[in-house]
């Protein structure tokens, strides 16, 4: 996160002496990204946080590939992923390579009976349906329909839901996920120019310090594997932190479209970018107003990159038979665009409610059996002619 940002209470200078009132010291940990290099905090604990009480065992959760080169459009189901009790069990890898893997999760329970955390990725949360709180040790950051959260890798956390009526869509991210970088100045302010900006983000508050000793359940994912681990403090015992290294929120419905005379190229709808994909949001918008515009994208070859598009709301208006929850895949090599008579509709249109979250990967994506558990199976031929 390019913004400065703090919590609680940390001492005047860093690495040096903090005391509790009773004269004992917080433990300070650095806690940082890509060798140090990267954005970092600092957190005090009430414990040193490196207590580690047991192991207790290890599960393999590494998604595997049933379709490994896939040359072949689909459209999944995204709502026919069954609800289950547990987050983490919940979650269903359907798409995946080296540098991430896209998942659809309907959990019906908060999780609090544990942590979790995840080492390797970054984690995007997007909330579809549902509403909650992500706790965090680094603070609160309340959720709801529309929702991205940003977790980076390593930060403690649970959900708590509202409902058991909860639908995300989750991109695990083996780069960071950051704001595009020609949104930002050399400073890393966003600029005028930007969809967004810092004011639109939500910032972890709410700071709740558990000064604890026990057993606490860690799940920790490492390498595919999800590990148990038990604490010997309680994980969310931060009394203080500073730095630009923290989970945050933003809606998607506070990305403001970038429209002109003719149709805008998919780069305009950027929110996210890493080294290996890029994450768009179509967002309601008017339509090109050239007189002769034709407010349906042109046909495009994705060369370089795997489109996944995940469908919110609204209608989608270059798409036949398109609903709520679904996932389209457009493999790179082959050409895809609108469906038939969709061009021609779209003509003379003002304005569109389609809402939209897009991955596009510079790698090919592997399949899924979840994914094919859920694929319509004739998608791929869903541009021939009607008669
Ligand atoms: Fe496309």
């Amino acid at each position: 996160m390019p913004l400065y940002h703090r919590l609680g209470k940390i001492p005047a200078k860093r690495h040096t002496q903090f005391k509790k009132p009773n004269g004992d010291f917080y433990y300070e940990q650095l806690f940082g990204t890509i060798g140090f290099d990267g954005m970092s905090s600092l957190m005090y604990h009430e414990h040193r946080p490196t207590q580690v009480k047991e192991i207790r065992g290890a599960k393999d959760v590494a998604p595997q590939a049933v379709l490994e080169k896939n040359m072949r459009s689909l459209k999944l189901i995204g709502f026919d992923v069954e609800p289950e009790s547990d987050y983490l069990d919940s979650r269903k890898t359907v798409l995946f390579n080296k540098d991430c893997h896209i998942s659809l999760a309907a959990p019906k329970s908060s999780f609090n009976d544990y942590f979790y955390k995840n080492v390797d990725a970054d984690e995007l949360l997007f909330i579809h349906k549902g509403s909650g709180t992500l706790k965090t040790m680094l603070g609160e950051i309340p959720f709801e329909y529309g929702d991205y959260l940003v977790i980076p890798r390593g930060v403690i956390y649970q959900l708590e839901f509202d409902s058991e009526d909860n639908r995300l869509f989750i991109v695990e991210s083996f780069h960071p996920i950051y704001t595009p970088k020609r949104y930002r100045n050399w400073f890393g302010q966003h600029l005028e120019s930007s969809p967004y900006c810092e004011r639109d983000f939500k910032l972890p508050g709410n700071l709740q310090t558990h000064d604890e000793k026990g057993e606490f359940l860690m799940k920790i994912k490492k390498q595919g594997v999800l590990h148990s681990l038990v604490y010997a403090t309680h994980p969310f015992d931060v009394v203080g932190w500073d730095g630009y290294n923290f989970p945050y929120g933003f809606s998607i419905h506070n990305f403001e479209p970038i429209t002109g005379r003719v149709h805008q190229p998919p780069p305009v709808h950027q929110t996210f970018e890493t080294s290996a994909f890029v994450v768009c949001s179509f967002c309601p918008r008017l339509y090109d107003y050239h007189p002769l515009a034709v407010p349906a994208p042109y046909n495009h070859s994705n060369i370089d990159s795997d489109e996944v598009l995940y469908y919110v709301d609204g209608d989608f208006m270059s798409r036949n038979d398109i609903d709520q929850g679904y996932i389209t895949l457009h493999p790179a090599g082959i050409p895809h665009g609108p469906h038939p008579g969709s061009m021609e509709r779209s003509i003379g249109k003002k304005k569109t409610e389609e809402l939209a979250v897009m991955v596009d990967t510079f790698a090919p994506l592997m399949v899924t059996q979840a994914a094919l558990d859920i694929d319509d199976g004739k998608y791929y031929k869903s541009w021939l002619p009607h008669d």
